[in-house]
């Protein structure tokens, strides 16, 4: 399958169609944001390690019997997926306490959320994606009663996937940002999973394994992504191109 046109790029993928009216290209680039885009760098190697990563997580999903847009990997830095509406609302779920909310409610950083907790935001970058419910995705329409209840459905159920598959590697998730879209009127997560959208600890150290280590200027920020997937046997081996 081939790239035809760029349909959009965002602030670490492009988008771009192909001769499939239902499937679309997504292009991992090396670039690395954060702050709602106002810290931008180039990452060497991070295009490919968060498209192998992003496909290894969307295949346990899948094979858990969430559906997603993910088809299968193309190249390096490539990968196939269903050509989705997006629905323009960021699903969070958190596990324990850390960033924003920290920020907005003054809780410590570290705190266990029991039971985990669910937050919804506008994407919107202009505007600092503001955290929104479900009353204004009501009323402004951006999603279905039906879709959002299933939204937030399928969020909890990737939680009880993913809390499970990354203490297998002595990761605690911590929180992450799903997003989803329809496809023939269902709702499938879409977007991605990488490092880049979760919060990942080390189970012992409580060393900060994602997107953190970029905003906090703590440095081995693809090294640790690496290693986030070799832990959980990820082994990163050349993509065999069709
Ligand atoms: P926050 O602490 O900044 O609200 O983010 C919670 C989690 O969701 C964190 O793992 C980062 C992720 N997230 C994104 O990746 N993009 C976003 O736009 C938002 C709001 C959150
Ligand atoms: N709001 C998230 C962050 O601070 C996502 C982003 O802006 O890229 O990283």
């Amino acid at each position: 399958m081939e790239k035809r046109q760029e349909l959009y790029s965002g602030k670490a993928k492009s988008v771009y169609t192909t001769d499939d009216a239902d499937k679309l290209i997504l292009h991992f680039r090396n670039d690395t944001s954060a702050f709602d885009g106002k810290k931008i760098e180039q990452l060497e190697r991070k295009g490919m390690v968060n498209n192998r990563f992003n496909a290894f997580i969307m295949e346990k999903l899948a094979e858990a019997g969430i559906a997603t847009h993910f088809e299968r990997l193309l190249s390096d830095q490539d990968s196939l997926v269903k050509r989705l509406d997006m629905i323009p609302v960021e699903c969070v779920v958190r596990n324990i306490a850390a960033g924003s909310i920290c920020k907005r409610l003054g809780v410590e950083e570290g705190i266990d959320l029991e039971p985990p907790t669910f937050e919804f935001f506008l994407k919107d970058d202009e505007r600092g994606d503001p955290m929104i419910n479900e009353y204004h995705i009501r009323s402004f329409g951006w999603a279905e009663t039906e879709h959002v209840e299933k939204m937030k459905a399928l969020t909890f159920e990737v939680n009880g996937i993913l809390k499970q598959l990354f203490l297998q590697g002595n990761m605690l998730l911590v929180d992450y940002k799903l997003e989803f879209g329809l496809f023939k009127g269902e709702v499938l997560l879409g977007d991605e999973f990488t490092p880049d959208g979760c919060r990942l600890w080390d189970c012992d150290t409580r060393e900060k394994l994602d997107k953190d280590r970029f905003r906090q200027d703590l440095g081995d920020v693809v090294e640790s992504y690496e290693l986030v997937g070799r832990r959980l046997g990820l082994a990163f081996d050349p993509v065999a191109q069709d």
